[in-house]
Formats: structure tokens, C-alpha cells, sequence
């Protein structure tokens, strides 16, 4: 295992596509083998706070001044806005519905392309986490350009559907942009989501995305579960929720694979 704390951002414009519920099943399942994991809510829809915390809890962070938004807005080290959650070895900044206002918040600020780099550069120096996994919202604006510029990995996650490829090409776009002034961050690899094993879409998708030059696709892929919104409605992760069911092996499959590449 290298060194130091690697940091994963989950990116597609594509909404829906599973970014908030990857980046909170792999960052447990992360736990689960031992790592220690900072997740941050980088989307005003607070769905990653939410799979850890309930809606009352979540909207008190949102409300307070313990937010990623107001550790932006300040340009704060993010080190004071971790709250610990209830899982072991995972830690989270919350967001705030306030985060539709970033891009404005941004706009005044001196490189305004690396807040949150420079907000994350205290915890990343401490070396306390394995991980910091960051879930972007399904935008591509100055914001997830922050995001983007504070990762050294993005993985994008693709549903399985008609419309889930389409729009890729913009993201590959404009990481082709970002990495103007992020040259060392790397396309950890595609994730395909949300599959329907009953349906052709899977292999469709596959097939499209294997032709893609210098493009990992993850070997694990995540299958249609109900026990997701389950977990979700009880605001915790899979694995936390109902260990067997496949979903949470999924997860567990898919942190391990991100896992060996470090
Ligand atoms: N494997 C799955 N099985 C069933 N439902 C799923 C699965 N993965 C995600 N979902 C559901 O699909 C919806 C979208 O997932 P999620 O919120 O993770 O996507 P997202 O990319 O973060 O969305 P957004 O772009 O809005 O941020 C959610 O309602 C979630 O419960
Ligand atoms: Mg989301």
C-alpha cells in the first residue's frame, strides 16, 4: 500500500447515475477493510450527508456553520467542519442547500479553482485518512473544476441505460479542460451502475464503453437492488444495512477493487 492520503472524487454531469451512492457504499465498504475515510458532501442535495445521518441531523449541519459551504465561503481549513458519523473509521463534512450559491461565492475569489484543494491541504498533510472521497453534484462548472482540482483520482459512474452514455463525451471533455490545470489527476475508471442483467442496455453500455481508448471500466459492476433505497431510507450505507444483501457485496467487491489500485 502507498503512502500517504489518496482522494476520489465520483463525477458525471449525468444525474442519477449513482455518484452519491457509490461514493457512500465505497467509502464504507473502504472502513471495512480497515482504511480510514473522510467523505465530503460536495452537492446542495445533501444525499451523502443523508446516507450516513438522518434528515434532521443533515438539515442542522446544513443550517449551522459546521458546512463545506461555509468552509468555501471562508476559505477555512476544512480540517474544523469533520463530524464523525456513526461508522467507525468514517468521518464526513456535511453541505448545505446554500451550495447553489458556490459558483457565485467563487467568482470574486483569487484562483478560485483551488479552494477546496487548498481547504483540504491541512488533512491531506496530516495523513490521518487512507481516503478523502468527495461526491460532486451532476454539474460542470467552477465548482466540480474545484473538486476535480483537489482529487488525484476522478471515477465516474455510468448508469446502464439508453440516455446513461450519452453526455460522457462532455465530461471527457471537459476533464480534457481541467487537466490544463490539474495535469496529475488520472481517470481512475467507470463504474457501470443501476444494471437491469434482464435487459440489453448492460452489454450495449459495456461494449461502448470498452472501446474507449486508455478508459478502465471496473470489472465490478453494480446491479438494480432494492436494498439501496432501503439503506437509503434508513440513512445508512448497504453493508451497514442488510450485509447480504447483493448490493452491499457489490460495494464491498467494488471498494476492494478500488482498493488494489492505490
Ligand atoms: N444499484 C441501485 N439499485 C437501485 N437503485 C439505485 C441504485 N443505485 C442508485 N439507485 C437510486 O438511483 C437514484 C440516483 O442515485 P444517486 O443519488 O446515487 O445518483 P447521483 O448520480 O448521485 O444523482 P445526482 O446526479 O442527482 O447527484 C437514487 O434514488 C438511488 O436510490
Ligand atoms: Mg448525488
Amino acid at each position: 500500500m502507498g503512502a500517504g492520503t489518496k482522494v476520489i472524487c465520483f463525477a458525471n454531469n449525468k444525474g442519477g447515475s449513482g455518484k452519491s451512492t457509490t461514493c457512500s457504499n465505497v467509502g464504507y465498504g473502504l472502513t471495512q477493510l480497515g482504511r480510514k475515510v473522510l467523505l465530503i458532501d460536495g452537492d446542495m442535495q445533501l444525499n451523502l450527508s443523508l446516507s450516513l445521518f438522518d434528515e434532521d441531523t443533515v438539515l442542522g449541519f446544513a443550517q449551522g456553520s459546521r458546512n463545506l459551504y461555509e468552509g468555501i465561503r471562508r476559505q477555512d481549513d476544512l480540517t474544523d467542519y469533520i463530524v464523525h458519523t456513526p461508522y467507525e473509521g468514517l468521518d464526513l463534512i456535511p453541505s448545505s442547500t446554500l451550495m447553489s450559491s458556490i459558483e457565485y461565492e467563487l467568482f470574486t475569489k483569487w484562483q478560485r479553482e483551488y479552494i477546496l484543494k487548498k481547504g483540504i491541504a491541512n488533512i491531506r498533510e496530516s495523513g490521518i485518512y487512507d481516503y478523502v472521497l468527495i461526491d460532486a453534484p451532476p454539474t460542470l462548472g467552477g465548482w466540480v473544476m474545484n473538486i476535480l482540482c483537489a482529487s488525484d483520482e476522478i471515477v465516474i459512474p455510468v448508469e446502464a441505460s439508453p440516455w446513461g452514455l450519452f453526455g460522457l463525451g462532455n465530461m471527457f471533455e471537459f476533464l480534457d479542460e481541467v487537466k490544463q490545470i490539474a495535469p496529475e489527476l488520472k481517470l481512475g475508471g467507470i463504474v457501470i451502475t443501476k444494471v437491469d442483467t434482464r435487459k440489453n442496455y448492460f452489454r450495449q453500455t459495456l461494449e461502448t464503453l470498452k472501446e474507449l481508448d486508455d478508459v478502465k471500466v471496473f470489472d465490478t459492476y453494480i446491479r438494480v437492488d432494492s436494498g439501496i433505497e432501503w439503506s437509503q431510507d434508513n440513512n445508512a450505507p448497504v453493508m451497514a444495512y442488510k450485509k447480504s444483501s447483493r448490493s452491499a457485496k457489490e460495494y464491498m467487491a467494488l471498494a476492494e477493487e478500488i482498493d488494489a489500485a492505490r
